[in-house]
């Protein structure tokens, strides 16, 4: 589904990304980790479309990806702008009129009554159903995770992007939204990419973890080297789902 060849970033003289090669299939649940600034979110950002590469390759369907964000794919950042002054509800329809070019987010009859049943369902399947009509602000931080999610999901993408999106919340919070991301991943057969600084976490939701890292280092140009898939380790939850798809 997605293909990596040869591909660098660089902003201006400094050398983030080198070298990736990766082929990535359909459904796969891929969690990344790296030390910071490593260029982790820079990568979810050339998936995006939102930056573009500098050398190589990078495909989707074998296709160049478009250089701007299409609604095949959603993302979530750790820290998530959601409208202040519109409720629940109001967020997640709002979403549907970034994904659709032409349209500034303002919908009437028929079209917003569409987008106001979509917005429900997933806003119910988030667990957010009792908080359909609060204000971000009488939201907890997974409240709002969860809300996030919602609006990533409001184009029916495919592929979903998730940047840190739990660095903030709570252990016992977190474990909550790891049992969503994974329900949501297979109900939808959603392709995940998945930033974490939490190599237990990584290993826990992923099918697939990568870890990026420089292989080469110059200590008088520390930019001068990019960092690289050293490595791409598969999962137990990915022999897990080797296991039952083969399984009579
Ligand atoms: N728009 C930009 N312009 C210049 N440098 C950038 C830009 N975005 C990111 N960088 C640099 O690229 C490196 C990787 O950043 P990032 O992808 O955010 O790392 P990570 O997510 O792994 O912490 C950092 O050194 C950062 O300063
Ligand atoms: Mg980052």
């Amino acid at each position: 589904m997605i293909t990596a060849h040869n591909l660098w970033k660089h902003y201006g003289d400094h050398t983030v990304l080198e070298r990736i090669n990766v082929t990535v299939d359909e459904g796969e649940f891929i969690t990344l980790v790296g030390a910071s600034g490593c260029g982790k979110t820079t990568f979810l950002k050339l998936l995006l479309g939102v930056e573009s590469i500098s050398r190589g390759s990078l495909t989707l369907s074998g296709e160049p990806i478009a250089s701007e964000p299409g609604p095949d794919r959603g993302i979530v950042f750790q820290q998530y702008s959601v409208f202040p002054h519109m409720s629940v509800l109001e967020n997640v329809v709002a979403a549907i009129g970034f994904r659709q070019p032409g349209l500034t987010g303002f919908l009437f009859g028929q079209p917003k009554k569409d987008a106001e049943e979509l917005s429900l369902s997933l806003i119910s399947k988030v667990g957010l159903q009792a908080a359909a009509h609060k204000y971000p602000h009488e939201l907890s931080g997974g409240m709002r995770q969860r809300l996030a999610i919602a609006q990533a999901l409001m184009a029916k993408p495919k592929i979903l992007l998730l940047d840190e999106p739990f660095g903030a919340l709570d252990p016992g919070i977190r474990a909550d939204m790891h049992t969503l991301v994974l329900d949501l991943w297979r109900e939808n057969n959603l392709t995940v990419f998945m930033v974490t600084h939490d190599l237990k976490e990584g290993f826990h939701l992923g099918t697939r973890l990568w870890v990026f890292d420089k292989p080469r280092i110059d200590p008088h140009a520390p930019e001068a080297y990019g960092a690289t898939i050293t490595y791409d380790l598969s999962t137990s939850r990915n022999t897990d789902v080797a296991f039952s798809e083969t399984s009579p």
